[in-house]
């Protein structure tokens, strides 16, 4: 039985979400899980801050966040992949249980707390992969560090010879006072030093920066202005919310950021408002709620160049990764779009 697909994941369940999550890394690591066929058509490749995707469809952050599982995952559809978060010292998280399946709501609560190996076994990792695939790093801070804003410059220092792209996540809400990081002189001074380690890398990589969905118009604005003065390459839109509205599930009350169906909304209005502020000037990986070719194709037409899912494969399986490019192709051509490039933002108004 192929544990990644919705029969195999139904075993999966049977087991506490973080045990299952390991032993879904395990079948990927294993190179045992027969893996669907990627979906190869010009019409799905894009650019995005000068990276070349095969298909617009990536991995978010927090599913490999050691790396362990590289030679699985790139063989598992996707158009890029994010790994991490890495922070500069290895450290354990949160105490357990600090992951929920949210069944009914098609969601997932996590409280994990960037659990992570560090930036120098990762790296080892990272140095490692195989080639052929956009690869990137979630970046994060140790909860007990004297100075978070330089575990961000310290961590891409570490790791940036071997990745594609760098992702500074300033929006996890599992880390006490974190988000703190993305009010506008705090970030200002954050995103300096990032951008000053990034000058000091062998090549120099794209630098995007990951938000929280649960922010103000006016916090919004400033994250918009600030990313675009600091030269920052695209804007991630959105990690995990603290909202619980509308849930039905009996965990919905567990603390930690909330993931999957009931984030799609919130994280695709924050994303269209993004993509006004910044004026097509600034590419954006469209991340929350995406279960079907439909939902990624809305982020699409929102504003967003690429985007990235997780919680979705907890329920729907590695196969979705395909199912989702193949009903992108349908749906481009059905709008007329010769490629996917020319349908981003062009329905961002009806999220405004
Ligand atoms: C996450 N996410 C996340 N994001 C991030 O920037 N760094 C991280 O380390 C993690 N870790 C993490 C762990 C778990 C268990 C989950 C479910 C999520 C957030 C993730 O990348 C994504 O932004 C949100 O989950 C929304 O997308 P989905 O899950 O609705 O497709």
């Amino acid at each position: 039985m192929n544990i990644l697909e919705p029969a195999g994941l139904a075993l999966l369940r049977g087991f506490d979400p973080e045990t299952a999550h390991g032993l879904a890394i395990r079948a990927l690591q294993s190179g045992l899980v027969p893996m669907p066929r990627a979906v190869v058509s010009p019409i799905l490749q894009t650019q995005v801050a000068g990276l070349d995707l095969p298909n617009p469809v990536g991995l978010a952050a927090g599913f490999d966040k050691n790396a362990t599982a590289l030679k699985g995952l790139s063989r598992a559809g996707f158009g890029f992949l994010e790994v991490g978060a890495a922070t500069p010292r290895a450290q354990q998280g949160n105490a357990r249980p600090r992951l929920f399946r949210l069944t009914q709501d098609r969601a997932v609560i996590n409280r994990f707390g960037f659990n992570n190996e560090g930036a120098q076994a990762i790296a080892a990792r990272l140095a490692q992969r195989p080639d052929g695939m956009v690869l990137g790093l979630n970046l994060g801070a140790n909860k007990d560090s004297s100075d978070r804003a330089e575990d961000f410059a310290t961590v891409l220092r570490v790791t940036g010879a071997h990745i594609d792209f760098a992702t500074v996540n300033v929006s996890s809400p599992n880390t006490e006072r974190l988000r703190d990081l993305q009010g506008a002189d705090a970030l200002t001074a954050l995103l300096a030093g990032v951008m000053a380690a990034r000058a000091e890398l062998p090549r120099p990589i794209p630098v995007f920066l990951k938000i929280a969905p649960d922010l103000s118009g006016q916090d919004l604005a400033d994250i918009a202005q600030v990313a675009m003065s600091a030269g920052i390459d695209g804007i991630i839109a959105t990690n995990t919310t603290l909202s619980r509205d509308g849930l039905r599930s009996a965990q919905a009350q567990e603390a930690g950021g909330l993931s999957g169906a009931p984030l799609f909304e919130k994280s695709t209005r924050v994303l269209a408002r993004l993509s006004q502020l910044t004026d097509g000037k600034l590419p954006l990986i469209g991340v929350g709620g995406v279960s079907s070719a439909q939902q990624a194709y809305a982020k699409i037409r929102a504003g967003a160049s690429a985007v990235q899912l997780y919680s979705a494969l907890v329920y729907e399986g590695l196969s979705l990764v395909s199912r989702i490019n193949h009903g992108l192709i349908g749906l481009l051509e059905r709008d007329g779009f010769a490629n996917l490039a020319d349908a981003v933002g062009t329905d961002r108004d009806k999220w405004l």
